[in-house]
């Protein structure tokens, strides 16, 4: 059975740990800081266990040895954005954060796969994959199936179809500046535009990128997490199963896209050991434009790291 510690027991880490206990077929350690936190969170999900009819093998603990020998360790710790905030705003107090997480877990758990959360996303991510020193296709950060799934959802409000029926790509940063392509988007197989009129089309490309905030808004002392766990679980059940899927995640980059040093969200497939294979588009110069708006906006807050 996999291990899969989850670093972080707020609203992301505990919502994980639930996702994992209904998906089953791995063992979880959680951890924070906060003493007591995960062991009071993981006593109530093996609690619920017998009530829902599902079973869990895990830990809740602040001490960093429960996680060695970890196969994936998903990075959630951190504090999250209040209204008025953008996630480049987290850098600071974040990279710190993620600095001293890394340092506990890598040296612990050397041939595990990192799934970063943590935001600003594209810049955690490298930072992780810089302070870790593991291979590149190690270190993957969650953005893309959590915007794809949003504007999925858009898609489905104003075309009135099933979002099964949906297939979204979003690529770049996970800022305002991400890449929703509607070019590689589709409805069955047809293009959005049999459905949807162009203002339509630009209204859900827009309310995908404000996604987060819009949420944030709403909720006033953090940000979302039901669908950002969700996400979480689907790339870290591609990883654990070794299920080849094409997922979009940020990847440390060496060229593709004519990016390097960055990392930034990109088709890759996902299985064992993490990134099995980049993904390169064909895009027009709109939409090459687009990803370069988006990196600058990443180069800009990787700015603020002191490596
Ligand atoms: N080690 C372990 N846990 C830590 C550490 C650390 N060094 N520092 C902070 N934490 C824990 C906090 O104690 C807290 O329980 O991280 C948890 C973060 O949980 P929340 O505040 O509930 O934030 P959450 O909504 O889960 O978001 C976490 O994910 O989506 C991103 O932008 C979001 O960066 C944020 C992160």
């Amino acid at each position: 059975m996999s291990k899969v510690s989850i670093i972080g027991a707020g609203f992301v880490g505990s919502t994980i740990a639930h996702w994992a206990m209904i998906s089953g077929g791995c063992q979880v350690v959680l951890v924070d800081v906060v003493d007591g936190l995960a062991q009071g969170k993981v006593l109530d999900l093996i609690q619920a266990g017998p009530i829902a009819g599902h079973s869990i093998d895990a830990v809740g603990t602040t001490d960093y040895a429960e996680t060695a020998n970890s196969d994936l360790v998903i990075i959630t710790a951190g504090v999250a954005r209040k209204p008025g905030m953008t996630r480049e705003d987290l850098v600071g107090i974040n990279a710190k954060i993620v600095s001293d997480v890394v340092q506990q877990v890598t040296p612990r758990s050397p041939n595990a796969t990192l799934l970063i959360m943590t935001n600003p996303l594209d810049t955690m991510t490298y930072l992780a994959y810089k302070l870790s020193g593991f291979p590149r296709e190690r270190v993957v950060g969650q953005a893309g199936v959590l915007d794809g799934g949003r504007m999925r959802t858009f898609i489905a409000m104003e075309s009135g179809v099933n979002p099964e029926n949906i297939h979204t790509t979003v690529l770049g940063g996970h800022g305002d500046e991400m890449v929703p392509l509607v070019r590689y988007s589709t409805i069955a197989g047809l293009p959005l535009s049999y459905f949807l009129s162009p203002e339509q089309i630009d209204r859900i490309v827009a309310r995908t990128r404000d996604g987060g905030a819009e949420i944030v808004r709403y909720l006033k002392t953090g940000s979302a997490y039901y669908a950002p766990g969700a996400a979480a679980c689907k790339m870290a059940q591609a990883i654990i199963q070794d299920a080849h899927q094409i997922y979009p995640a940020s990847v440390y980059l060496q060229g593709e896209y004519g990016l390097e040093d960055i990392c930034f969200g990109v088709p890759v497939v996902l299985g064992r050991g993490g990134v099995q294979r980049i993904l390169e588009l064909e895009l027009n110069d709109e939409e090459r434009a687009a990803l370069m708006r988006s990196a600058d906006l990443i180069r800009s807050t990787m700015a603020h790291l002191k490596l």
